[in-house]
C-alpha cells in the first residue's frame, strides 16, 4: 500500500471535465483550512504536490493527482468558508455535489475533520448529506499534533464528541482514522485502509 510516486493531472471546473479512465479515485473533503492539500503532501511525502495556504479557500477547483500510475486522489475545495460571498458558496455546492452523485468511479469520500476544534455543525450536515446519498465515507481526523495533552495519539474530547453525534445518525459508524500531516500520525493506516477499499 505504498506510495511511489504521485503526479498532478488536472483541474477540473465541473464534474463533467474529471478523466474519463475507469480508475478508482478518493475524494478529500473537509472545511476550508482543515488540512486536505497538506495530507495530500503527508501522503506524497512531498511539500509542494498539492498548493496550501494558512488562508482558506486556497483549493478552487477538483484536482486529479495519480497515485503509482494506478488510483487518483482528488483535492476538492474547501466548503465553510465563512468569508466567501453567497454565490461563491453556491458555485461549490452545485458543482461539488454534481461530482459526488455523478463520479461512478468514487470509491470512498475522505471526509476531513479538524481535531483541534469541537465538533461543527457543517461537518455533520456534509456527513450527513453523503450518508443520505449513499456515498461511503472515511472520518479523517486532521491536525492531531494540535490536540490538548496525552501523547497526541489518542482520541481526545473534539473527536469523541464528534463521534458520539455521527452515531445518532448513522446506523453503522463510519471508519475513521487519527492523522497530522506535521508528525506523519495515521498515513501509513490511511494508506492502508486506503488499498483494503479499493480491492473490496
Ligand atoms: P482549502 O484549500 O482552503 O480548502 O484548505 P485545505 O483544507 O486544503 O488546507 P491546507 O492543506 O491548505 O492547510 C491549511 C493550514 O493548516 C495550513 O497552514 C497548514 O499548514 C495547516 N495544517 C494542515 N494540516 C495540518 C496538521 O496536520 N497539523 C497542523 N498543525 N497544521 C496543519
Ligand atoms: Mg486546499
Amino acid at each position: 500500500s505504498q506510495i511511489k510516486e504521485v503526479e498532478f493531472v488536472k483541474s477540473s471546473a465541473r464534474a463533467k471535465d474529471c478523466p474519463r479512465d475507469e480508475r478508482p479515485e478518493f475524494a478529500i473533503l473537509g472545511r476550508s483550512n482543515v488540512g486536505k492539500s497538506s495530507l495530500i503532501n503527508a501522503l506524497a511525502r512531498k511539500k509542494e504536490v498539492a498548493l496550501t495556504s494558512k488562508k482558506p479557500g486556497k483549493t478552487q477547483l477538483i484536482n486529479h493527482f495519480l497515485v503509482n500510475k494506478s488510483w487518483y486522489l482528488v483535492d476538492l475545495p474547501g466548503y465553510g468558508f465563512a468569508k466567501a460571498p453567497d454565490s461563491a458558496r453556491m458555485d461549490w455546492s452545485s458543482f461539488t455535489k454534481g461530482y459526488f452523485l455523478n463520479r461512478e468511479t468514487l470509491v470512498a469520500v475522505l471526509l476531513l475533520i479538524d481535531a483541534s476544534i469541537p465538533p461543527q455543525k457543517i461537518d455533520l450536515d456534509c456527513a450527513n448529506w453523503l450518508g443520505r446519498n449513499n456515498i461511503p465515507i472515511t472520518l479523517v481526523f486532521t491536525k492531531c499534533d494540535k490536540m490538548k495533552g496525552g501523547k497526541r495519539t489518542r482520541p481526545d474530547e473534539n473527536i469523541k464528541n464528534f463521534q458520539e453525534l455521527m452515531r445518532q445518525n448513522y446506523r453503522e459508524h463510519p471508519a475513521w482514522i487519527m492523522t497530522s500531516s506535521v508528525t506523519g500520525l495515521g498515513r501509513d493506516e490511511l494508506l492502508l485502509h486506503m488499498s483494503q477499499l479499493r480491492n473490496y
